[in-house]
């Protein structure tokens, strides 16, 4: 289950390893992931908040865009564990947008901060890796996290991360909490946000396992490599 997973990538064709990624997240029966107001929204039911808490506690990096650090300010730790048994913080912030007072930088945990080549940008307390022009080179960053013995990475959110994992193959299973209330809007933020997929570019999934939690329902789903 948590063995890592070899990828091939171009140029050359060099193999090189990686962690399993587990995109998790929680929306509502309407497919939204927060309201346009775009600030944070319990959709998880106590059973799945315990749900997350074991899965965070059985990944040993959890990351999360810089749009949800800017919107929800999540410390990304796990109540109860010691530092030295919390999972490594990730956060996507290519042009260096995250400010020093967030609680991502706190030092309940360990932080690597992620920015693209031309950001100068340091943090207080946190490991910096500048990886890719323009973008975030994520292949490059899931090699690095797996050179540092991270083989299981939990992706949170939010739309526009998952979307960047999605379109570059990286995603190996996607967990959803579907809540019970209906938030609506057409500019509020989804799972998978991003440019999204043209036809025939669709991400294939295979249902695993379908669990009610509360009064909503957990989905997981793998993604299909078999065509
Ligand atoms: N319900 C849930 O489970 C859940 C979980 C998490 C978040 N959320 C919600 O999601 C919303 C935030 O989502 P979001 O899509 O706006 O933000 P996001 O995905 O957290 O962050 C997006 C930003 O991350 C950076 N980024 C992501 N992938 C990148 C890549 N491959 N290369 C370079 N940079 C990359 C970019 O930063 P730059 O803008 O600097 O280029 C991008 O704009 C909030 O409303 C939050 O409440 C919900």
């Amino acid at each position: 289950m948590n063995l890592p997973i070899i990828l091939m990538i171009a140029p050359g064709n060099t193999p090189f390893m990686r962690p399993r990624v587990i995109v998790n997240c929680a929306m509502s029966p309407d497919g939204k992931i927060a309201g346009t107001e775009r600030r944070q929204l319990r959709i998880s039911s106590p059973e799945d908040m315990e749900r997350v808490r074991e899965l965070r506690s059985q990944c040993q990096a959890i990351l999360v865009g810089a749009g949800t650090i800017l919107a929800d300010d999540p410390h990304l730790t796990v109540k109860g564990l010691p530092r030295d048994a919390q999972a490594l913080r990730v956060v996507l912030d290519p042009r260096g947008k995250v400010p020093e007072t967030a609680l991502v930088l706190d030092g309940r945990a360990s932080t690597l901060m992620v920015t693209t080549e031309d950001c100068a940008r340091t943090y207080p307390g946190a490991e910096v890796a500048r990886l890719g022009r323009g973008a975030i080179d994520l292949g490059a960053l899931l090699n690095l996290l797996e050179r540092r013995g991270v083989s299981s990475l939990l992706v949170e959110g939010g739309g526009e991360t998952i979307y960047s994992f999605f379109r570059w193959g990286l995603v190996d299973v996607y967990s959803v909490f579907v809540g019970d209330f209906v938030i609506g809007g057409r500019e509020a933020p989804t799972p998978v946000d991003g440019e999204g997929f043209r036809t025939g570019e669709h991400v294939p999934l295979r249902l695993v396992s379908v669990e009610r939690l509360g009064g909503g329902v957990h989905l997981t789903y793998e993604v299909r490599r078999d065509g």
